[in-house]
């Protein structure tokens, strides 16, 4: 059912209220091409920001969304941007205000409270000043990542209209877990359409895994093989390249997956060294849904197709 979307938002681009390092905000409308024309429900294992539930939820393509993600205080932050989308903005506002001035200190208080209360507001403050909006933790489970000093974050009322935009979209049909993607996938329905996009892999280094939740290459190919035996209409963002060299392990043959490089960009490294090479990242479709995919002609006219249950 659509939804209302304040009208800074009606055209153009879903809200995006959390930045986010890896978000997948520009490539959305590529993966899009790649989804059917509408599914009951669409399910995010490793959702991040929930790039990809934003999209569909903008278009119209989903009834029902899952965002999950193991990391506990990304899962607390989108429970609050759904449940109480203006006591998060007022309490952004606040933090916001509170800075000027005395930037540098106030980021580093925030921080320290943060890490000893997981308040969410903290977090989003913290998303919206670090570096590279990177989530970085140390060994013991701190928050450790420094403010990027050029920027004070987005202003209160842009992220007010991020944030109430958001849940304009999701809100009141979406389930927020924080589990292990295994659990999740577990309990995924046939019909449900799932886009993964897991971490890079082996990047872990914090002793507790709540707080740097990572996968393991050969364990994910495992769940991929059974959610094939179930006949799951499913997506995975994983390895790229850019120019000749490659990041990342490629999945393997005997999934059966379809491989579709998706160009993401000039990289910033070979623009500064002079070399015009771009990205471009694999998004890999299951067997069932490249079929589907198939049958409804080619995916950018994939009109008509409704999968799901109603
Ligand atoms: C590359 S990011 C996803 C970015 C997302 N597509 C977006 O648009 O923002 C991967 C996410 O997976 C989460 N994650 C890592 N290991 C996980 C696991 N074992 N189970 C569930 N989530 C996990 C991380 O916390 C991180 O937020």
């Amino acid at each position: 059912m659509p939804r209302a979307v304040s009208s800074k938002h009606k055209q153009g681009h879903p809200p995006h209220p959390i930045p986010y390092q890896g978000s997948k905000r520009v490539l959305a409308g590529s993966i899009l091409q790649y989804f059917p024309q509408h599914v009951a429900r669409m399910v995010e294992p490793f959702a991040g920001s929930a790039a990809m539930s934003l999209a569909s939820a903008f278009q119209q393509r989903a009834d029902h969304f899952w965002i999950n993600d193991a990391h506990q205080p990304l899962a607390d932050l989108w429970r609050e941007i759904l449940s109480h989308p203006r006591r998060l903005a007022d309490r952004y506002a606040a933090l916001w205000g509170k800075q000027l001035g005395n930037e540098r200190s106030f980021y580093n208080d925030v921080r320290r409270q943060f890490n000893t209360t997981h308040q969410v507001e903290h977090f989003l403050f913290l998303l919206a000043r670090c570096t590279k909006a990177c989530v970085r933790y140390n060994a013991s489970g701190q928050f450790n990542n420094s403010p990027d000093h050029r920027r004070k974050g987005a202003k209160p009322a842009n992220m007010r209209a991020r944030i109430e935009g958001a849940a304009a979209l999701l809100a009141d049909r979406t389930t927020i877990t924080s589990d292990d993607y295994l659990s999740v996938l577990q309990h995924c329905q046939p019909n449900d359409l799932i886009y993964m996009d897991p971490p890079y892999q082996g990047v872990s280094t914090a002793r507790d895994s709540r707080y740097a939740p990572s996968i393991e290459h050969d364990a994910f190919c495992e769940s991929l093989a059974a959610l094939n035996q179930k006949e799951s209409l499913y997506l995975v963002s994983y390895d790229g390249r850019t120019g000749k060299k490659s990041f990342g392990e490629s999945l393997p043959d005997d999934l059966n997956l379809q491989r579709i490089e998706l160009k993401a960009g000039r990289s910033s490294q070979a623009t500064l060294l002079g070399r015009a090479e771009v990205t471009y990242e694999s998004l890999y479709l299951s067997p069932t849904l490249s079929a589907l995919l198939n049958r409804a002609s080619s995916p950018k006219s994939a009109v008509g197709v409704t999968t799901g249950k109603r």
